[in-house]
């Protein structure tokens, strides 16, 4: 790493060295020549059916209920159309995605932040909310190794969340990429595992694969596959076979456990290399989440910070840092910082975190400008 040049502590992406080029090509191969009819064809919106099956089978659900498609983040977003009305409420986690976030809003909804703990959202605020008489339609959450702060949801507050969807009648839509990226600890049940009649789950190949190859699913309560089914196949018609394909022959082959060994041997470094120079440059500086798997740390700096301010020091101390502003749907979020650890090696982690830590301490000092 070259002393002077920009550590990017935007890019919350998975590195070119954990993608399976040479078995992609061979499963790419395989695909073509034996399915190719299939593959290149229009086809029914759910997805590709083998792919679906095993998806169906993985979380105990019907193949009927299974929409795999572009992408996690598209099906959120034919999701939102199809369930916000105009005006309606959606509560988000506070921080929550920044995507999820301006796609809710895009279907007209008012997002609402329900703060978030350590240990996922905090409850008595959300059953505060519920018992003004306030109505969400759903509630987006991302309870295993949260984009953007890394947390990890108890299990007892996706039981409480599963039984508030039921009671209050609302959607939780359940969004869980970085599951399976799990660097430390077990896993926890899902919200679904509470209330499948009220959880949409989502989950991605983006964070396991590749992201480049767009395959995402939702497995939904049968009364919400239908018909996003049919939004979908009335936007898109189909999402491709071929890369839904690829991804099943990856996993036909037995390729995707060991795969997912390789990442969290390439992963579980750089999050100890996050913390433990988070805990030598930031210690009286900041508080941060301490997640066990994931792609991220969040950090709240002390002290009131306004986001230009250190987005511009940043800038200067040679980081590049996604405005924390985005994630917080009820506004603030100034002094939050996302640090994707994962496409950084250990080395620039290290360095980049000393920097943030001079900038956290110049801003100290000179108080905010
Ligand atoms: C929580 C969360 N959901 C969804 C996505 C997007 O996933 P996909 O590539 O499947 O659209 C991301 C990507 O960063 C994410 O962090």
């Amino acid at each position: 790493m070259a002393n002077g040049s920009v550590i990017p502590f935007t890019r919350g992406v998975p590195p070119a060295e954990s993608f399976p080029k040479a078995k992609l090509a061979e499963c790419a191969t395989t695909v073509l020549m034996e399915h190719g009819d299939e593959v290149l064809q229009y086809a029914p919106a759910r997805g590709f059916r083998p792919l679906r099956a095993h998806i169906a089978a993985e979380t105990g659900a019907h193949e009927d209920q299974v929409v795999v498609g572009q992408g996690s983040l598209q099906l959120l977003d034919l999701l939102a159309r199809m369930l916000v009305r105009p005006g309606a409420v959606a509560y988000t986690e506070e921080p929550s995605y920044d995507r999820a976030i301006t796609v809710l809003r895009r279907a007209g909804a008012q997002v609402v932040g329900i703060p978030l703990r350590d240990d996922g959202p905090d409850v008595e605020a959300l059953e505060e909310q519920l018992r003004g008489g306030e109505r969400p339609v759903l509630f987006y959450l991302v309870p295993d190794f949260q984009n953007p702060s890394g947390s990890v949801m108890a299990a007892a507050k996706r039981q409480r969340v599963a039984e508030l969807a039921r009671e209050y009648g609302f959607w939780a839509v359940e969004d869980l990429p970085y599951r399976r990226l799990r660097y430390r600890g077990a896993d926890l049940p899902t919200l679904r595992d509470f209330a499948p009649e009220r959880v949409v789950q989502m989950s991605s190949y983006s964070k396991l694969v590749s992201p480049g190859l767009r395959v995402g699913y939702a497995v939904l309560p049968p009364d919400l596959a239908e018909p996003l089914a049919k939004m979908a196949e009335d936007t898109y018609i189909n999402a491709s076979y071929l890369n839904q394909a690829i991804v099943y022959e990856f996993i036909r082959r037995g390729w995707l456990e060991p795969h997912l060994e390789y990442l969290k041997a390439l992963y579980r470094p750089r999050l100890e290399a996050m913390l433990a120079a988070l805990e030598e440059h930031l210690g009286d500086r900041a508080t941060w989440h301490r997640p066990d798997g994931g792609f991220f740390v969040g950090l709240y700096l002390n002290g009131s910070v306004r986001a230009e301010d250190l987005l511009r020091r940043a800038q200067e101390a040679g980081l590049r840092l996604t405005d924390g502003r985005g994630f917080f749907a009820n506004g603030g979020g100034d002094g939050f910082v996302r640090l994707p650890f994962c496409a950084l090696t250990p080395e620039e982690i290290r360095e980049g975190i000393r920097r943030l830590g001079m900038v956290a301490h110049k801003m100290s000092v000179s108080g905010p400008e």
